[in-house]
């Protein structure tokens, strides 16, 4: 196992060890795992084109060191813990031997649909085990896996299924939320209209058993092909740096990019980013109430939990059914002694008041987690008091999509907590703030753009398709530094507080969304001449979507803001609908043409008393009439 940093000296003495030596220090971490053939050198790098190799040479499969790995130890202590999403249904337990024989008959099924090493697998499923069952069997023989998140529309799955061009999509008939079962496949067979012509079968799990339409040319059921495949199967030898997932995810311009990360380096580094920020202890429950559909749920609900012999709930549902004190119940249920979720959800479950947490026994919390968004002061006391009884440390933590794994945030127990800051960052992640110019903010006490001057394992190798797309986002802004794209401060005592994006994506309940992709979206609607996506403060969703749009021969009214909800719903789905959408005749812009989102984010924002200079725009005399329409709207 990865090293498990215990106390404050040693988070000092490996912070500096992992500095002064950032390979001695990984190599060490690295050779922890089982790997076929040793790699013979640990780092190759350059952030100018860029090029980022770990473990070189090294062959390795993630899936022995998940499982086989933990047999003879741990065989049959669970692996996967998955609470349905009705409380009365019955939870399922797969211990490590049966997770690795339920993996492999999967991987020899999708071997005898033709997938081999390098060909890639789209997953568009709700939360059941045979989810993780199936990312894992992809992993098994070297198959590139790709989640899309199960709320995302046809037309999202289809993009994402022809930029990867998979060959199979492995999905659900019907997946359960709450009261509701909500269709799946269909989801599928109408990205498969709009065409997905790289896809030669799609692998469908009976979830619910509700009716679905078949295509018997290319539809198959998985439990017929799991049935009688060998509960065996060879794991595939992948070199360090073969690929091992794409992730869509949103950015500033164009379309949702392919973030790719490779085999080895993120093996070492969720597991060693497990271990110590959730400070896990070999029979702690641990719960992180992510979706898979996200990185939250791959680096930690699979990957780092299970390279770490842990034990990881899954649940299928959502935090309001049957009763919004379902999570409390939870995790007095099945004692859980780590818990991870959102910002959004605290929030929202803070609003239904104080007794519903106070109806569990919460007392197995040892350690609370924060992702995916800034958390603001009132809901991580409400977070500490009423869920960690004051005694359970909040990690708040700071990564992204590209990072793999977490880069900043407290050891619990180990270094100090402070309300709203992720704290410092993990040994080996070598964190800087630089000004517009690049130039390193060295000292306390300042705000800058957050970036990351050395490697680590897990990073972003490329975009998927397409290198120079992440040669431009990432490493074009500040020579030799990753740019993460958020601006932050640091404390006099350099703890980080991560503040936000700096660029054109917003943050819609932990949910990242390009600007850019929302007004592509809008503009499909015929009517609509132009639009402006911006975000605003929002009480529980951290920013809400609001939108300004340009429309021509249809009434400003509810009905044609109803059908532009419903275009966003058709392009990307129902979480990039717009909070708030504004009719307006013009658009503030440069003397070049671009459009003044500074200004736009002011007046949504309801601070249009400090503008600042707008005479230099082309075309001034638009604010007020933006300002007022922003006043009636509220
Ligand atoms: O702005 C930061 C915010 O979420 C962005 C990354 O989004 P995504 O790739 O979807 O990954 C989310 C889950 C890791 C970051 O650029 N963010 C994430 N965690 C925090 C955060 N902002 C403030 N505090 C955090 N703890």
């Amino acid at each position: 196992m990865t090293t498990q940093i215990t106390s404050l000296e040693e988070y000092h003495r490996e912070y500096a060890k992992s500095i002064e030596d950032p390979e001695s220090f990984w190599k060490k971490e690295a050779e922890t795992f089982h790997w076929f053939q040793p790699f013979d050198e640990v780092l190759k790098w350059n952030f100018e084109e860029p090029n980022v190799k770990w473990f070189l040479n090294g062959k390795t499969n993630i899936t022995y060191n998940a499982l086989d790995r933990h047999i003879a130890e741990r065989g049959d202590k669970t692996a996967i813990l998955w609470e349905p999403n009705d409380p009365e249904d019955t939870v399922i337990n797969l211990s490590y031997k049966e997770l690795l024989e339920e993996v492999c008959k999967c991987a020899n099924a999708l071997k005898k649909f033709g997938i081999k090493k390098g060909d890639r697998v789209v997953f568009y499923m709700p939360m059941v085990p045979e989810l993780t069952i199936g990312v894992l069997a992809c992993a098994r023989i070297g198959a590139v896996h790709s989640v899309v998140f199960a709320g995302f529309s046809a037309q999202a799955l289809s993009d994402r299924v022809n930029d990867a061009q998979a060959k199979m999509i492995i999905c659900s008939d019907f997946n359960r939320r709450g009261s509701k079962n909500i269709p799946v496949k269909k989801v599928v067979d109408d990205a498969l209209e709009i065409g997905c012509s790289s896809i030669e079968n799609v692998l469908v799990h009976k979830n619910t058993g509700d009716s679905i339409s078949w295509n018997s040319l290319k539809d198959k059921w998985w439990h017929e092909e799991l049935d009688g495949q060998e509960s065996y199967c060879t794991a595939e030898e992948m070199d360090s740096e073969d690929l091992l997932f794409i992730l869509y995810t949103s950015g500033s311009t164009g379309k949702p990019k392919g973030v790719v990360h490779t085999v080895g380096g993120y093996m070492v580094y969720t597991s060693y980013s497990f271990r110590n920020v959730f400070q896990y202890q070999e029979n702690d429950v641990y719960w992180c109430t992510a979706d898979i559909g996200w990185i939250t749920g791959h680096s930690y609900i699979i990957y780092g939990p299970l390279l770490s012999g842990a034990t990881t709930v899954m649940f299928e549902g959502v935090p309001t059914y049957p009763t919004p004190a379902r999570f409390w119940q939870i995790c007095e249920k099945h004692k859980v002694n780590q818990f991870y979720t959102a910002p959004t959800a605290i929030r929202a479950l803070m609003a239904y008041g104080d007794h519903l947490p106070a109806e569990s026994d919460l007392s197995s919390i040892k350690v609370l987690g924060s992702v995916g968004e800034p958390i603001n002061e009132e809901a991580w006391h409400w977070y500490d008091k009423h869920i960690g009884k004051g005694k359970a440390p909040i990690v708040d933590t700071w990564w992204q999509t590209e990072t793999g794994g977490i880069l900043i945030s407290p050891l619990p127990g180990i270094t100090d907590t402070k309300p709203t800051y992720a704290s410092y960052p993990l040994p080996g992640i070598q964190t800087v703030l630089v000004d517009v110019e690049g130039n390193e903010l060295k000292e306390n006490n300042v705000e800058g753009l957050l970036c990351i001057k050395h490697p680590w394992p897990s990073m972003i190798r490329t975009t998927y398709g397409d290198h120079e797309r992440c040669k431009n986002v990432y490493f074009s802004a500040f020579k030799g530094m990753y740019f993460t794209g958020d601006g932050a401060r640091k404390d006099d005592e350099g703890r980080i507080r991560v503040i936000g994006r700096v660029d054109d994506v917003i943050n819609v309940s932990g949910h990242r969304m390009g600007t850019a992709e929302v007004e592509n979206a809008i503009n499909e609607h015929p009517a609509v001449v132009e639009s402006a996506i911006v975000g605003y403060p929002h009480d529980i969703k951290g920013q809400g979507i609001y939108a300004f749009v340009i429309t021509q021969g249809v009434a400003k009214d509810d009905t044609t803001r109803k059908e532009i909800l419903e275009v966003v719903k058709r392009e990307i789905g129902p979480i990039a609908k717009p909070d708030k959408i504004q009719f307006v005749n013009g658009l503030p812009k440069t003397r070049s043409g671009k459009i003044m989102r500074r200004i736009l984010r002011k007046i949504a924002s309801n601070e249009a008393d400090s503008l600042g200079d707008i005479s230099t725009l082309l075309n001034p005399e638009c604010v007020k009439e933006v300002i007022d329409g922003n006043r009636t709207l509220i």
